[in-house]
């Protein structure tokens, strides 16, 4: 495989002193501190990325996945808009207000608020253990309360008035919170907040935070308190991946971190990639209505997936994921089976034969049988020419297939 190009300048920001600044009456209570920190913006110290080469990879491995049954008894979710894992507990935030199931079964339900932005399983804010808080239409935070009775917790995070989008466990003590305005990071002791918001997506792992939007990604270190800014022209979604490196999807391109805090594309997909979600050792994504992941830098690409529109990616417990649509959410896993060469031709490949080929590569026509696994390893180097790459008289003659089919064949002879 080729090596993807590190072409893209990260601006390397100074470290943003954190200036110490008392929140009035809105303080983290018992949890100890009532201090709010502010940095500089990071805006204007941004340095451009190049441009993406036409080197990068667009070649995928396949990826297989399996539908994993959750709802045993069909317990009416609504549409589901927020969802977060505790150890005992998933809680489903959306239409039907907030749903806490366990093992399985219902086990308390709440009404009152029936528009959610996003949820997370984070430290308590208060003493050991951890806390199911969520984001209603407004940006309110409410936590799960040990009752089940839901408690408005803005206040305790320094965010009262504030519109929170997106919260995330960002590892060890930290949450981060994306408001209209910023980020906000609170470790147990203070709040801390960045003026360096809005964002479209937001994300946290290891101790960073990352968020994206107008053309920029932001990239937190908790610790250190230092602020990264990247240009990164169309960028839709951020994701920290389990070695605590940022990944970014900008339209076609699939961005990843350097050691030196540069960002390279890896990976160009024959559409959009958007909705990153890391969980556990993968970033999953969605490109077209399929699902990918990225992994060990590799990425692979299901075939056939068959994702609603404008579904969104939540990662579930046990390196599984959610899929959030206006339908009922779906949760997957990765089918790792050892497949057989002919088992994933007959998985990727034969559904593209049976609608694009099959008419005019048959047993027994006058062009090459491609009706098997056989024939079509025997002319695979044809079909790379005349089928991936377009060239000579393209195949199929006709408009009976698209640069995501395209994409899988040339994968699929790839790793031939
Ligand atoms: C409308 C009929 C038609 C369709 C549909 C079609 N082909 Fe073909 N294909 C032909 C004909 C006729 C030839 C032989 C003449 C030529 O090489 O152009 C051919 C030749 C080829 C060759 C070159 C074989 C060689 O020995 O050089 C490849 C490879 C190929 N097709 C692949 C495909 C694939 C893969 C698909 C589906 C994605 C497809 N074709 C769809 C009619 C079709």
């Amino acid at each position: 495989m080729k090596r993807p190009l590190a072409l893209a300048l990260a601006s390397a920001l100074a470290a943003c002193a954190p200036m110490e600044q008392p929140l009035d009456g809105a303080a983290m209570d018992a949890a100890g501190s009532d201090a709010v920190s502010s940095a500089d913006s990071a805006a204007d110290r941004v340095a451009p990325v190049g441009d993406a080469a036409p080197e990068i990879p667009s070649v995928a491995d396949p990826l297989f996945v399996r539908a994993v049954a959750y709802n045993p008894m069909m317990i009416p979710l609504g549409t589901v808009t927020a969802v977060t894992e505790s150890a005992t507990t998933t809680a489903f935030y959306g239409s039907l207000g907030m749903k806490l199931v366990a093992g399985g079964a219902l086990r308390a339900s709440n009404s009152e608020i029936t528009m959610w932005r996003t949820a997370a399983t984070v430290p308590a804010g208060i003493g050991t253990g951890s806390w199911i808080v969520a984001a209603d239409g407004m940006g309110r935070v409410h936590r799960v309360r040990p009752d089940n009775a839901l408690e408005l917790v803005s206040d305790r995070y320094g965010l009262t008035g504030q519109s929170v989008r997106w919260i995330a466990a960002g590892g060890m003590s930290f949450v981060g919170f994306a408001t209209d305005t910023g980020i906000a990071v609170a470790d147990g002791m203070a709040v801390r907040q960045f003026m360096e918001g809005p964002f479209e997506s937001f994300a946290a792992g290891s101790g960073r935070f990352a968020g994206a939007g107008m053309n920029r990604v932001k990239a937190l270190d908790a610790m250190t308190s230092t602020l990264r800014a990247y240009n990164l022209p169309g960028v839709t979604s951020v994701a920290i991946d389990a070695a605590a490196k940022l990944v970014a999807a900008a339209g076609e391109y699939l961005w990843t971190e350097n050691a030196d805090r540069t960002l390279s594309a890896v990976f160009r997909a024959p559409m959009p990639i958007r909705s990153l979600a890391r969980s556990g050792s993968r970033v999953w994504f969605i490109v077209g209505t399929e699902l990918g992941t990225y992994a060990m830098g590799r990425v692979s690409i299901t075939n056939g997936a068959m994702l609603p529109m404008n579904s969104t990616l939540v990662a579930a417990s046990s390196d599984e994921l959610w899929v959030l649509s206006a339908g009922a959410p779906r949760r997957y896993a990765v089918d790792t089976g050892t497949q057989t060469p002919e088992a994933i031709w007959r998985a990727t490949i034969q559904p593209i034969y049976a609608t694009s080929c099959w008419r005019c590569h048959g047993p027994g026509q006058t062009s090459p049988d491609l009706s098997t696994f056989a024939g079509w390893d025997a002319n695979r180097m044809d079909i790379n020419l005349r089928v991936v790459m377009e060239m000579g008289a393209p195949m199929p003659p006709d408009t009976s297939i698209n640069a995501m089919q395209r994409m899988v064949i040339g994968s699929w002879i790839a790793g031939r």
